[in-house]
């Protein structure tokens, strides 16, 4: 089925460039990168991912966006027309079914963490972060996640708006929400990196972040850099795909998505510029993990001047910013649930919701009760993480690569891509050799056979 006739396209090329801004800035640049950042030894890690977003995602974006457009369906059904085009093996359709599952496994940890950030509005609105010192801020943030009730209240109530949102269709409102949201979320971030000059560990924080220290270079912070600029751009799983569907023919592809990958690597430095700052200045923990920003950020606005109105301003963002990127995670569901189940986009969202929210207890728990259950030595919450970011991307990334290169009719591409020979000939090379034999020395590194 043409997906037009389910779906509106997008008014304009900004309108899909906010639409992919927005389903690429979220979390991922806020929450994830600098945590990971500070996981994994700074420089080295943060070299590895800017290398991965120029040579892997940006080619990679441009692929996914051009099958979405070339099929103008939802990432399975894109797959099948697309090997039946190309006089390919079916299988190659799982490819589809293995985005649709990632994004439900990330949808069900990301709507957790979105329920934090939800939560931190609140307590910023109420001042529970003025005048805290580190070990307060600390303190309030153990025990809020020491709650499960709380955490399953949080994680609903961002389930349910992402439902909400994706039932009345991803165009509808999504444009302005983002074109708010953009400016908003840069300027707040540059005036938490100005407070951060204050703080005196300033250069402390940059050198952590930019100074590689290839020591602190392991095989798996590299595959978690590599995984991440999957993450962080939204590739591997459809999502982009499923926008690209609803792209206007006239548009540049390639352009495009160099704006959003540009823009998507400015918030997590930005991001990253403001928070290690404030972790240096107060002897408090880069390798804190999933609680750095929460840790944090409330310090600089428990302290600042306009502190109160800033914080609650950042944390609705972040919460907006998390929303623009929870409906891409599910729309490739619904947009193959609607096209095929013949179910109503309502009983689509209840049901793909239904079953993330349901997954995302197991999240909730790895923070609290279950802090201790282990599989390969990770919590729930690490564990889907890993499977998702560091595996199911990369792999779907990988395939998609192979696709587009090889598989894909080479006039296809290049009628759907209207590139410079020149460019077009660039990303060729990045899709067909680069990015498939750089995510495959990858994952041959950490398995140990490099
Ligand atoms: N890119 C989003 C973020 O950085 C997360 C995401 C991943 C969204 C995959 C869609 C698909 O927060």
């Amino acid at each position: 089925m043409n997906i037009q006739k389910t779906h509106n396209e997008w008014s304009s090329r900004l309108a899909f460039i906010l639409a992919a801004t927005g389903s690429a800035v979220g979390l991922g640049n806020i929450w994830k990168f600098p945590y990971i950042t500070g996981e994994n030894g700074g420089g080295a890690f943060v070299l590895v991912y800017l290398l991965c977003v120029l040579l892997i995602g940006i080619p990679i974006m441009i692929a996914e966006t051009m099958m979405g457009r070339h099929t103008r369906q939802n990432p399975i059904d894109a797959l099948k027309t697309l090997t039946e085009e190309s006089g390919a093996d079916h299988n190659w359709h799982y490819l589809g079914w293995l985005g649709v599952v990632a994004g439900f496994l990330i949808l069900s940890y990301y709507s957790v963490i979105a329920g934090w950030a939800s939560a931190y509005v609140l307590k910023a609105f109420v001042g529970s972060f003025s005048g805290e010192d580190a070990a307060g801020i600390k303190q309030i943030f153990g025990d809020f996640v020491a709650s499960p009730i709380q955490l399953i209240f949080w994680h609903s109530l961002f389930m349910f708006a992402t439902m909400w949102i994706v039932n009345r269709g991803v165009n509808n409102g999504l444009e302005k929400a983002v074109r708010l949201l953009m400016p908003s979320l840069f300027v707040l971030l540059i005036l938490l990196v100005g407070y951060a000059m204050t703080t005196g560990s300033y250069n402390e924080g940059l050198r952590f972040l930019f100074t590689p220290d290839f020591s602190k270079l392991t095989a798996d912070a590299v595959l978690t850099a590599m995984g991440h600029a999957f993450f962080t751009l939204s590739l591997g799983m459809g999502a982009i795909m499923v926008y690209g569907a609803y792209l206007p023919n006239n548009i540049s592809i390639a352009k495009t998505s160099m704006l959003v990958a540009g823009a998507d690597t400015v918030v997590a430095l930005l991001a990253g510029i403001a928070i290690f700052p404030i972790v240096f200045a107060n002897n408090l923990q880069a390798s804190s993990g999933p609680g750095l920003i929460f840790e944090t950020l409330p310090l600089a606005f428990g302290n600042m001047t306009g502190g109160w109105l800033f914080g609650i301003l950042f944390f609705v963002m972040l919460v907006v910013a998390a929303l623009t990127s929870s409906i891409s995670l599910i729309e490739p569901a619904v947009a193959w649930l609607v096209e095929n189940r013949n179910i109503t986009r309502q009983q689509a969202c209840v049901w793909a919701g239904g079953i993330a929210w349901a997954l995302g207890l197991g999240t909730v728990f790895s923070f609290n009760v279950w802090s201790d259950v282990k599989l390969f030595d990770r919590t729930i919450f690490q564990l889907l993480d890993y499977l998702t970011a560091n595996l199911m991307l990369p792999i779907g990334g990988f395939c998609i690569a192979v696709f587009t290169g090889w598989i894909m009719h080479q006039q296809h591409s290049a009628q759907e891509l209207a590139m410079p020979s020149q460019g077009y000939k660039v990303w060729r090379v990045l899709v067909k050799y680069v990015a498939p034999s750089a995510v495959f020395l990858v994952f041959l590194h950490v398995v140990g056979v490099l």
